[in-house]
């Protein structure tokens, strides 16, 4: 059978149990010779026990688990050639040529790289006598499926990342929660979420528990905004609200790009208002936890989608990312949708407030 692995890069989230077990499976049931890459491209450099080949038993009783069984890691090695060249070694020895990549944009891209360079480093191999001129000719052509697991839901290309919706029920929880102690005391609370620099989680969870404002990185509020909040809270506290919620995305900033975060919106609402005010930073608890029944699902298919990819493959096939369109799993072109994961950041980098919104709502 084909020589096929899977592994997860970059930062877990809930649902990569799901996909890694729906690879394995779909692999195996469709005769390939499935492995797990553990600690992500960290564990393809170093191989030895960290190249393990799967069976149908090694992924039962994962599906409700968070975080990843195979472990994730970011790794340098990677970046450098030298490290991309053990992996190939450790790839070839094995027979691996079909990997499947669970991961975030930048574990993508430097899946799409490795492709790139593929031939070379068998050249480079070969010729220190590493593999033999039969390897070199069996296994030339490297084929990538990948798929986006991140909670931030992030990622161009997809209706929903992996994760997403396990962190919006956590926040949701989390806010519910916070809700009725504020009530009691009639208090403010900041809640500061994740995302790094993409505000849906901020966005999703303000509207799903009627917080009376939001800030996110991709549209920052005008310069006044400071008179707008303290104005919206008052008003809602008029209007005989006990409490107020603001939620933060943790990657919020003004036009000016400067950071908005919790600590800063206490201090306007305290020094204007002099609410009794609290933060609450929800951090990583929002990307653990066992996944929401979404993303298991929506593990199984993109996995089960990303073999078959795999399996179709031709020598001149480029490396897909298995979306979700609708509620069809879709094999879209890798590098496009980083490419246009990349135009984002730049229109905020540019502060290009417009085009970020366009370009997100596109995604
Ligand atoms: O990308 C997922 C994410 O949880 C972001 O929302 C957050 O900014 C970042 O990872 C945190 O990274 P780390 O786990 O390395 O602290």
């Amino acid at each position: 059978g084909k020589g096929l692995a899977v592994f997860t890069s970059g930062g877990d989230s809930q649902g990569m149990n799901a996909a890694v077990r729906s690879v394995v499976r779909m692999g195996i049931y469709l005769g390939c010779k499935v492995y797990f890459i553990r600690e992500g491209y960290q564990g393809m450099v170093d191989g030895g026990d960290n190249i393990e080949e799967a069976n149908w038993s090694s992924v039962s009783s994962i599906i409700h688990k968070g975080g990843t069984i195979i472990g994730s890691a970011r790794c340098m090695e990677f970046i450098k050639k030298e490290g991309r060249l053990k992996a190939a070694y450790n790839l070839v020895s094995r027979g691996i040529t079909n990997l499947v990549v669970i991961g975030g944009d930048g574990s993508l891209t430097g899946a799409n790289l490795f492709r790139q360079e593929w031939s070379s480093l068998l050249d480079e191999l070969l010729e220190n006598n590493k593999i033999t001129k039969d390897q070199r000719e069996k296994y030339k052509f490297l084929h990538i499926a990948g798929m986006v697991g991140s909670i931030d839901n992030d990622f161009c290309g997809t209706d929903m990342t992996i994760g997403t919706d396990s962190a919006l029920h956590r926040i949701i929880e989390a806010i519910d929660a916070i809700v009725s102690t504020a009530y009691s005391h009639q208090r403010t609370f900041i809640m500061e979420v994740m995302g790094r620099n993409c505000g849906y989680l901020a966005v999703v969870t303000a509207l799903a528990s009627e917080a009376d404002f939001v800030f996110i990185p991709e549209a920052p509020p005008s310069v006044d905004w400071k008179d707008k909040l303290c104005d919206k809270l008052e008003q809602e506290r008029r209007s005989g609200q006990r409490l107020n919620i603001i939620i933060v995305a943790e990657g919020a900033i003004d036009r000016e790009g400067k950071p908005i975060t919790a600590e800063l919106v206490k201090k306007v609402v305290v020094d204007n208002l002099q609410q009794d005010t609290r933060i609450t930073v929800l951090g990583h608890v929002q990307r653990g936890g066992s996944p929401s029944a979404f993303d298991r699902i929506l593990g199984c298919r993109m996995g089960a989608e990303a073999v078959m990819a795999l399996m179709e493959a031709t020598p001149e096939t480029e490396p897909c990312v298995v979306s979700l369109d609708g509620n069809q799993a879709v094999r879209l072109p890798l590098m496009e949708c980083v490419r246009r994961t990349k135009a984002v950041s730049q229109a905020m980098a540019d502060k290009n407030w417009d085009l970020a919104v366009q370009l997100r709502g596109r995604s």
